[in-house]
C-alpha cells in the first residue's frame, strides 16, 4: 500500500516519510559529518542535534566555512501568531537559543501577524493581536539575550520591512507562487505576496549593516518552500543565500499522521497547560505501543518504537541517552508498563512546563526590550 504524505506551508497530513521528503525538497542530510563541524565549534551537541530531530539542511557547509574565516552569521525564525503554543513549535526555537549561546549569534525573530489573517478565513486582526503578545511570551521565555534579539511585527515593522518585499515581490511572478503554494487564480492577493515578507528578515541585517551577513534559518521542514524561492530571489538583491536547518515534526499524541497541531487541542501539548491537564492528555490521548493486558504486555513486551510518550522522551524530555536506553530496554521487555512509561513523561513535561511558565510570566516586562527599534 502507497502511503500519502503531504507537507507543505499550509498543510502537513500523512504518515511523513522524511527520507522521501529529503530528495522531494532537494535538501541535504544533516550528516555525521556536519553534526562534527558543529560540534567541534559548540564544544557539545544539543540533545535535537544527537537525536535527529534536526535532520537537513542547506548550505550548512558553506556557513560553517564562512564562520570558520571569521564571518559571524545570524539567527532568523519565526512564528505567524495564531492560537497557543504547543510543544513542537519549541524545536526551531530551542535550537536558536542553543545556537545564540554557542556561537555568539544575532537573532531576528520574526511575527508576521498578517500570515494567519489571510490565509485563514475566520480570523481577524484583534484575535491575531492576542495570540501575539502570548506568542511573544513564550519566545522570551526560552532565555534569549534581549541585548542579542530583535522582534519583528510585519504591522508594526511595515516601515523598515516593506519596501524590502517589494523587491523581493518584483522577481517573484505568480505562476511560481501557484507552483510552490499551491495557491490558484482564486486565492486572495495579499496571500500571493506573503512570501515576499517572509523572506526580509533573511536579508534585512545586511541591509541595515550595509555588508552581507550569513544567515542560518532554523525552521519546521514544512517552511522550506519559502526559502526555496528566497533562495532564488536573495543573490539577486546582492546579498547571500540564507543556510536552512530543518526539523521533523514533533508527533500529535494520536501517534496519527500530521504533525502537533494547536488547533485540536486534544492531539497537543500546549505551554499554557496545566499538570493536571497534562497528566489528563498524555493518558487519555497519548498513543501506546502497549499490549492490550498488563499480563500480554509482561510476557511479549512493549513496542517502544511506535509509543508516542517514548518518542516524546527521545526528541526532547530525556536527554541522558543511557537512561532513554534504558526505558527502552524495559520498554521492549515488558518490565515497564505504559501506565509507568507514561508517567516517566508526564514527570518530564510538567517539571520542563512548570519552569517555562514561570518565565513567561517574567516576560510580560520584557516585551518591549525585544521589540526591535530603528
Ligand atoms: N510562516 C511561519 C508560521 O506559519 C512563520 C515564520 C515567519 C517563519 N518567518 C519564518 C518560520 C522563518 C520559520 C522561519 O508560523
Amino acid at each position: 500500500m502507497k502511503e500519502e504524505f503531504r507537507v507543505t506551508p499550509w498543510e502537513v497530513s500523512g504518515k511523513i516519510d522524511y527520507s522521501k521528503l529529503i530528495k522531494q525538497f532537494g535538501v541535504s542530510k544533516l550528516d555525521k559529518e556536519l553534526l562534527k563541524r558543529i560540534e567541534k565549534h559548540a564544544g557539545e551537541l544539543h540533545l535535537f542535534l544527537r537525536r535527529k530531530v534536526f535532520f537537513a539542511h542547506r548550505d550548512l557547509n558553506w556557513l560553517l566555512d564562512e564562520y570558520e574565516k571569521g564571518n559571524k552569521f545570524f539567527l532568523y525564525t519565526g512564528r505567524a501568531p495564531s492560537g497557543a503554543v504547543h510543544l513542537g513549535h519549541l524545536f526551531p526555537w530551542i535550537l536558536c537559543k542553543w545556537l545564540q549561546d554557542k556561537f555568539g549569534a544575532e537573532m531576528w525573530f520574526q511575527f508576521p501577524d498578517e500570515e494567519k489573517f489571510l490565509f485563514k478565513k475566520n480570523l481577524s486582526f484583534e484575535d491575531v493581536e492576542k495570540s501575539l503578545n502570548e506568542n511573544m511570551l513564550d519566545v522570551i521565555a526560552l532565555g534569549f539575550d534581549p541585548k542579542k534579539t530583535h522582534f519583528l511585527v510585519d504591522t508594526k515593522h511595515a516601515n523598515l520591512m516593506y519596501k524590502e518585499a517589494c523587491k523581493v515581490a518584483k522577481k517573484i511572478t505568480f505562476s511560481t507562487v501557484k507552483a510552490s503554494f499551491g495557491l490558484n487564480d482564486s486565492s486572495n492577493i495579499g496571500s500571493i505576496f506573503y512570501t515576499s515578507m517572509q523572506a526580509v528578515p533573511a536579508f534585512l541585517p545586511s541591509v541595515l549593516k550595509k555588508k552581507k551577513i550569513p544567515c542560518l534559518i532554523p525552521l519546521g521542514v514544512d517552511q522550506d518552500p519559502h526559502f526555496r524561492i528566497a533562495r532564488d530571489v536573495i543573490p539577486k538583491l546582492g546579498y547571500d543565500k540564507p543556510a536552512l536547518i530543518h526539523n521533523v515534526f514533533l508527533p500529535p499524541l494520536s501517534g496519527m499522521g500530521g504533525k502537533m497541531s494547536s488547533s485540536e487541542s486534544n492531539v497537543a501539548i500546549l505551554t499554557t497547560d496545566s499538570p493536571k491537564e497534562v497528566r489528563r492528555k498524555i493518558n487519555k490521548y497519548a498513543f501506546s505501543g502497549g499490549r492490550a493486558t498488563i499480563e500480554e504486555h509482561r510476557k511479549k513486551g512493549g513496542n517502544p518504537d511506535v509509543d508516542v510518550s517514548f518518542q516524546y522522551l527521545r526528541m526532547f524530555f530525556e536527554p541522558d541517552d543511557k537512561k532513554l536506553q534504558k526505558i527502552y530496554e524495559d520498554y521492549k521487555s515488558g518490565e515497564l508498563l505504559t501506565s509507568e512509561l507514561k508517567d516517566i513523561l508526564i514527570k518530564k513535561i510538567n517539571n520542563f512546563l512548570a519552569k517555562h511558565q514561570k518565565k513567561r510570566k517574567l516576560a510580560k516586562k520584557q516585551i518591549s526590550k525585544f521589540l526591535y527599534k530603528d
